[in-house]
């Protein structure tokens, strides 16, 4: 009773609540959970739904992550079954994507997300009254800017959520200094749920409105949740804990505080062509202004144009006192479009410019030199080959100084553009279309404006260290940060000695030559929020530089840099552009595969697989996704009798299943029930036999024989095996060439007069058992086509008989409902399908009778 009574109790407690169902699907829950140590962020995003429907229905799960962050987990729990992601290279991945198409079944493309952000989607079908578990984790290291490490989450649940919280923790070992928590859609009634407390080491923020608060009005249904939740924090500049050493790995993370800010010399170079006329050119203008009233008297700059003809505002970079101001203001006005796109000739007059500059000892000789190229189109006139323009910026440019190129619009060759700024120790950035345009052109001005450091380099002991990540930075900025992690050769060290170099304004040698001595000790108090975060952090950085690098390598290098990259993603488990995360989708209907992919614009791509199970009575449910319908059948036998489900002469795989009966027989009845109470899976080529009864569970690899029960927890790995025992739930079994399957065990109420447990068997990468596999469920692991014809009033007026072609015979089908004892095993949930008589006559190969085998093996 125990289990009805539960799920009568949580139904009455959703009505009470005023349910909160959008086309059938209710979220009850959604939990944001983050952990911050030491910038790196661990963010595990929860959404559980419950199917209210009497049909059905897709359950959509999506959301938005920061483009930086990387996905490290994904799972589904259905039913108490969880069917967790696993990430693989992207071929494989994909390989196994073309051939679900290859065989007609559906996928879907999802779109780009925003500018900030991906997007990722999961859908799922579920039954009616069954619940629905999504898991998504994802890490990312938060970088400082304007002094202060922002991370922020995208909220849009769609519906009130009953339970709905975010909650974010923050470890820093070098102290919080300030706190903040906002959100788009904060109203002032909701400014006061943000809880926000920080002390010392620690910060915790949790935002927890209740459904009420929710409402965008006070019986209104819509939910205000809608937009970005930012928290934005600083630590303390403190030596030592600026190095932190734990198990091997450590991390630096180098940002001085109160050094003057060297003049810089800038040099704009800007696209005039006839593309950029209209809005683009006069949001150009608006921002150049605003940016000459921030630029500083001890700078120098100039303005280069380039159209099909370049132009420049003066012959030499100038310096910026307040006539030169204004006299540049008057020029930036006057800017007009005019031609084609001389690229190559603009770029080329502005480092020229820079070059002459310092030669000639026309700037200061402590400065920072930076060129700001902002176009929207591609290269067209002049030299237009944009790897010899690549080739000639790189010669010219020398490594001196940092390029940095802004794309403006969906125009421009970007590949080409952040290739280039990267080869140049700079970085390209989008300028995305749109009012703010010219607010995001100050923006990245502003990240620029104030070089306290030129070539800085941070220098560890050689032989100590190895797999250290970037170490030289063209140019140190205010307000961010610069982050160095590696490995100790020897895994015990913990102390280590830091040398770090930098041309400032007035020394001639910036040098923090300082010796760090850390002991593992003082970090053990942050490992309760996770442990190997070093470790993680170094390959979060370490991924992140190869992908960039491998942005402008060719060749073998570019060979060398992908292997290496795919590695360590493949090692840590991180959705790069080089994985996949592939998500088995179990699906009682239509049964899916997905796919998620890290998108190198914001893709995502999930593919629709053949997925089928069996369970009680026993009934046989055969979905055909490209129908969006599923075909059923009974096989009515004797208690005792065994069947062969699968068997796949290729990869050695058998699956067997025997019936038992209801407790006592039902005079009425002219079928008896009957239930799988025993299943034997075999694998020839292994000598492995597993045998699963709702009591125990036995498996016999040669003469070795293991025993475990369903109150166990088990995850067993071995050569050609893996099996978990979800404590009185379910099992999920991998063997050999990686068909999987799961065994789910229905309990029945311990007293039930008829009943008793019995288990259900669901067959996962089906794709994985050969073209050879049949048995009762395995001839369905081949593509299937139907074609219904005539639907008609049958016998029972609620369930229409029709024609059913299959396999070239026509068969008489009736509409109708198989009992799914699985949620409810006193009543059972009725799921539609097309039922086939007569044993499955004239769907299966053969008689049903032919499937009878004399053993389990
Ligand atoms: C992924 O998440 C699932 C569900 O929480 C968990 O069981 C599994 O251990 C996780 N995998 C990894 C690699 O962390
Ligand atoms: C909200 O609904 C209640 C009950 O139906 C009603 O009494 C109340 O006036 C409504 N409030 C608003 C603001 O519409
Ligand atoms: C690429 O890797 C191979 C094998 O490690 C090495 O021999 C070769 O020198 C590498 N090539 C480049 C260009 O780095």
């Amino acid at each position: 009773m125990a289990v009805s009574l539960l799920w009568w109790y949580s139904f009455l407690l959703f009505s009470f609540f005023n349910l909160q169902v959008v086309n059938g699907i209710e979220i009850y829950s959604m939990k944001i959970d983050s952990k911050v140590t030491s910038r790196f962020a661990h963010n595990v995003i929860t959404s559980r739904a419950v199917n209210r429907g009497n049909v059905h229905k897709e359950v959509v799960f999506d959301v938005e992550l920061p483009k930086t962050a990387f996905i490290t987990n994904f799972s589904m729990t259905i039913d108490g079954v969880t069917y967790p992601g696993t990430i693989k290279e992207k071929e494989v991945a994909k390989k196994q994507y073309e051939k679900a198409v290859s065989k007609g079944q559906t996928a879907g493309l999802v779109k780009a997300s925003g500018r900030k952000t991906e997007k990722f989607t999961v859908s799922v079908n579920i039954e009616a009254a069954s619940k629905v578990t999504f898991e998504l984790t994802y890490e990312e290291l938060l970088k400082r800017q304007f002094g202060k490490y922002e991370m922020f989450i995208k909220v849009k649940p769609k519906q009130l959520v009953k339970d709905f919280e975010i909650e974010v923790n923050i470890f820093e070992p070098q102290g919080i200094t300030e706190l903040e928590a906002e959100g788009t859609f904060i109203t002032n009634d909701l400014q006061n749920i943000i809880k926000k407390t920080f002390s010392e080491k620690k910060g915790h923020i949790s935002f927890k409105p209740t459904l009420d608060q929710q409402r965008t009005c006070a019986n209104c249904s819509q939910s205000v949740l809608d937009g970005d939740f930012t928290v934005k924090y600083d630590v303390k500049r403190t030596t030592p804990d600026n190095l932190q050493i734990v198990n091997g790995y450590f991390v630096h993370f180098f940002a001085p505080t109160n050094l003057p800010n060297l003049p810089k010399n800038v040099i704009f170079v800007i696209d005039i062509s006839g593309s950029m006329s209209g809005r683009e050119i006069e949001q150009t203008r608006e921002a150049l202004l605003k940016i000459l009233d921030d630029i500083k008297e001890d700078d120098f700059f100039n303005f280069i144009l380039f159209g099909s003809e370049v132009r420049t505002w003066k012959e030499t970079l100038i310096k910026a006192t307040p006539e030169n101001l204004d006299e540049a203001r008057k020029f930036v006005r006057g800017i007009d479009t005019a031609g084609m796109t001389n690229l190559h000739g603009g770029i080329m007059r502005g480092i020229d410019m820079l070059n002459a500059a310092h030669e000639g000892n026309l700037v200061p000789k402590r400065s920072a030199s930076i060129i700001i190229m902002l176009t929207d189109g591609q290269p067209n006139v002049g030299i237009s080959n944009t790897q010899d323009i690549q080739a000639h910026v790189k010669k010219a440019i020398e490594g001196k100084y940092p390029l940095y190129n802004l794309g403006f619009g969906y125009g421009v060759d970007y590949n080409f553009l952040e290739k280039m700024a990267l080869e140049n120790k700079g970085l390209a950035r989008r300028i995305y279309p749109d009012s703010d345009a010219s607010l995001q052109l100050q923006g990245f001005y502003d990240e620029v404006s104030n070089p306290m450091l030129t070539d800085v380099e941070l220098n560890y002991p050689e032989n100590e260290i190895s797999d250290l990540t970037k170490n030289s930075f063209k140019h140190f900025y205010d307000g961010s940060e610069i982050v160095v992690a590696g490995r100790f050769i020897d895994n015990n060290q913990n102390s280590l000695t830091v040398d770090v170099r930098g041309e400032g304004v007035s020394m001639d040698f910036f040098d923090l030559s300082t010796v760090h001595k850390q002991t593992a000790k003082a970090f053990q108090e942050q490992q309760y929020i996770f442990g190997e975060y070093i470790e993680r952090l170094w390959a979060y950085l370490t991924i992140e530089q190869l992908l960039e690098e491998r942005i402008a390598a060719t060749g073998e290098k570019k060979e060398n840099l992908t292997a290496e990259a795919l590695d360590l993603s493949l090692k840590y488990k991180f959705v790069t552009p080089l994985t996949s995360m592939v998500v088995t989708k179990p699906e009682t209907y239509d049964n899916q595969d997905g796919i998620a992919d890290k998108p190198t614009e914001g893709r995502d791509i999930f593919t629709v697989l053949l997925y089928l199970r069996i369970d009680g009575d026993p009934h046989f449910i055969i979905s055909v996704p490209q129908k969006k319908d599923a075909i059923c059948f009974n096989i009515n036998e004797n208690p005792g009798a065994v069947l062969n489900l699968i068997n796949d002469p290729v990869t050695g795989i058998t699956v067997n299943g025997e019936l038992i009966g209801d407790k006592r027989v039902n005079s009425d009845a002219k079928i008896q029930n009957t239930y799988f109470g025993k299943l034997g899976i075999a694998n020839k080529h292994l000598d492995l036999r597993l045998t699963v009864t709702p009591e125990k569970i036995t498996i016999q690899n040669g003469n070795e024989k293991t025993g475990f029960t369903w109150l166990d927890s088990v995850t067993l790995q071995q050569e050609g095996l893996t099996l978990i025992i979800n404590r009185e739930k379910s099992l999920v079994l991998k063997m050999g060439s990686g068909a999987s399957f799961v065994i789910v065990l229905h309990q029945v109420w311990k007293k039930h007069p008829l009943h008793q447990d019995f288990l259900g068997l669901y067959a996962l990468e089906s794709e994985k058992l050969s073209e050879q596999t049949h048995g009762l469920l395995g001839q369905f692991f081949h593509p299937l086509d139907f074609t219904i014809l005539e639907i008609h009033p049958g016998s029972d007026p609620k369930k229409p008989d029709a024609t059913m072609i299959v396999k070239n015979n026509e068969l008489t089908v009736t509409r109708g409902w198989q009992k799914d004892y699985r949620r409810d095993p006193k009543h059972g949930v009725d799921v539609p399908c097309w039922f086939v008589h007569n044993n499955g006559a004239g769907l299966i190969d053969g008689v049903h009778t032919d499937y009878i085998v004399s053993s389990l093996f």
